[in-house]
């Protein structure tokens, strides 16, 4: 185990991710940990993220500085290696020049941090405050041009520091470095592998479950879907996975589902044709909220319903993933989601939650799905709301409304698909915004729906920009549409990005 210690920086779900990809498992925590709940975790190593602030400002960050004493070896990385140095005797001030972007890197020394780097590459920078001067006990082992202490070390104690960010992309032998600190520094072994991580998941399942009910909500998600997967490989026939199906999907989406769920892995699988149900209560309903409000409200219900039927449950999988459960490091409120029942399920129905991806990343979750063999078409899923297309005929939903979007979204994913942008764009989609426009078709004149096709970049969706789509794919898909589609005459791109739009239209 390495413990990442939050001090509140923008990369550190990425220091986390690449620890992993070293085959090493890791854990972020809260910088102000305990130095007894370090040492019950007996880490291998510690590595202390940036943050925003100035390690001489008053209400600054700092952990307990009992943890340099522990023997336990340290990569301070930006801010963390700056704290070190303050720790430690050195001396931390406001750069002259302040470094951003990709910078070049001189090493010097042999710091095992560096073991076969080449001596000048490039690393990224992003900083204010510099080492002004090392500890008198440390050596500098880097530095730039406009900072004399780009990396330091003091190897018989294991502490180790670096000024740029060797996590990110930009750092061209940050990977190296990550990767000498975790086996030459650590000694880690290397264990964390998807095999391994799928077997003992399954086990601590059956261990944990014994031969008591467990029910999944399927959505069809990559989440849920491979959370199913692994629940059914430890407890096979005491699983059931309910599958709602508003009838706000895309095309031929429940089918696969249940396809794939039902006949592939020959799950317990309950599907639950709710689509009357769902658009008799929508019917009329124009506001965006409301309309999310009525879905969100039925889905509980029928989920329960069918809950009630199944008899005693003791167990409910969910997909949380662990960016989701990760408490920043500044965070002084403390804001992990409390997990006790499900958002709208009624009390009496308690049941204990199984969460096996919550130490995950989502690619970490795509690997283990494709080992156990769920089929691309879900690992790789795009993001789809839990609304579904309600969320995607703006204002009121009819049956109309809903298959003309349906069509054109089909089109839309199968040409992107067949561009290759599938897994270059976050998502992509169709909408209908209840416009209706005049066009001519033959020599007939039409009044039909305008279509909007919607296509973004992101890396989180909490933020996105507009995706680049070659004019000739926009092409194909408008004529396909147009010419395919019964019911719609003209299409437009949409080329907000968010802020100031948000992904959905509504
Ligand atoms: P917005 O529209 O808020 O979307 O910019 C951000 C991301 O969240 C998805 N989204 C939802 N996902 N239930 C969900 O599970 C919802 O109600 C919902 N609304 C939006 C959206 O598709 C995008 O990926």
């Amino acid at each position: 185990l390495i413990l990442i210690l939050d001090f509140g920086g923008q990369y550190n779900q990425l220091i986390a991710r690449r620890v992993r990809e070293c085959n090493v498992y890791c854990e972020v925590v809260s910088y102000k940990i305990s130095i007894e709940e370090v040492k019950a975790k007996n880490p291998k190593g510690i590595i202390f993220t940036g943050g925003p602030a100035s390690v001489y400002g008053e209400k600054s960050p700092k952990c307990d500085e009992g943890i340099f004493q522990l023997g336990i070896p340290i990569l301070g990385i930006c801010y963390g290696g700056q704290l070190m140095a303050e720790a430690l005797g050195g001396k931390v001030n406001a750069a002259e020049k302040r470094e951003y972007g990709k910078t070049a890197l001189n090493l010097k020394g042999n710091s095992p941090l560096f073991r076969d780097i080449e001596q000048n590459s490039i690393c990224w920078m992003s900083h204010t405050d510099f080492i002004e001067r090392a500890p008198a006990d440390f050596v500098i082992t880097a530095f730039t041009e406009d900072c004399p202490v780009a990396a330091m070390e003091n190897q018989e104690k294991k502490l180790y520091a670096v000024q740029f960010h060797p996590e990110v992309e930009h750092t061209e032998a940050g990977k190296e470095m990550i990767n000498n600190f975790l086996y030459k520094a650590c000694n880690c072994e290397g264990t964390w592998t998807t095999e391994n991580y799928i077997e003992e998941e399954i086990q601590h399942i059956q261990d944990m479950v014994g031969d008591k009910k467990v029910l999944c909500a399927l959505s069809g998600g990559v989440d849920s879907s491979v959370a199913a997967v692994l629940v059914h490989r430890a407890v096979g026939d005491n699983l059931t996975c309910v599958f709602v199906d508003h009838g706000l999907l895309r095309k031929d989406e429940g089918d696969k589902v249940e396809e794939i769920f039902k006949n592939k892995f020959k799950m317990n699988f309950i599907r639950v044709n709710a689509k009357d149900r769902f658009l008799g209560k929508l019917a009329g309903v124009q506001d965006p909220e409301k309309k999310r409000k009525i879905i969100g409200e039925e889905f509980i219900r029928l989920f329960e319903e069918e809950a009630r039927k199944l008899g005693q449950i003791d167990y409910l999988v969910q997909g949380t993933l662990y960016p989701d459960i990760i408490e920043s490091g500044t965070d002084t409120a403390s804001v992990i989601k409390s997990h006790h029942n499900v958002g709208g399920l009624p009390e009496d129905m308690k049941f204990e939650l199984i969460e096996p991806f919550k130490y995950l990343f989502k690619d970490e979750v795509r690997e283990v799905g494709t080992q156990l063999g769920l089929p691309e078409e879900i690992v790789w899923r795009q993001p789809f709301p839990g609304p579904g297309l309600a969320v995607r005929v703006l204002g009121e939903i009819t049956e109309e409304k809903l298959h003309i979007v349906r069509e054109a979204d089909a089109i839309v994913r199968e040409e992107i698909k067949k561009a290759g942008l599938d897994r270059a764009i976050w998502q992509y989609f169709a909408v209908l915004p209840n416009i209706m426009s005049v066009g001519v078709m033959g020599d007939e004149r039409t009044y039909a729906h305008t279509i909007g096709i919607r296509a973004i970049t992101s890396s989180d969706a909490m933020t996105a920009d507009w995706a680049r789509i070659p004019y000739d794919v926009l092409e194909k898909i408008s004529t396909r549409i147009v010419n395919e589609v019964k019911g719609a005459n003209r299409i437009v791109y949409d080329i907000t990005s968010k802020p100031p739009a948000t992904v959905e239209w509504e």
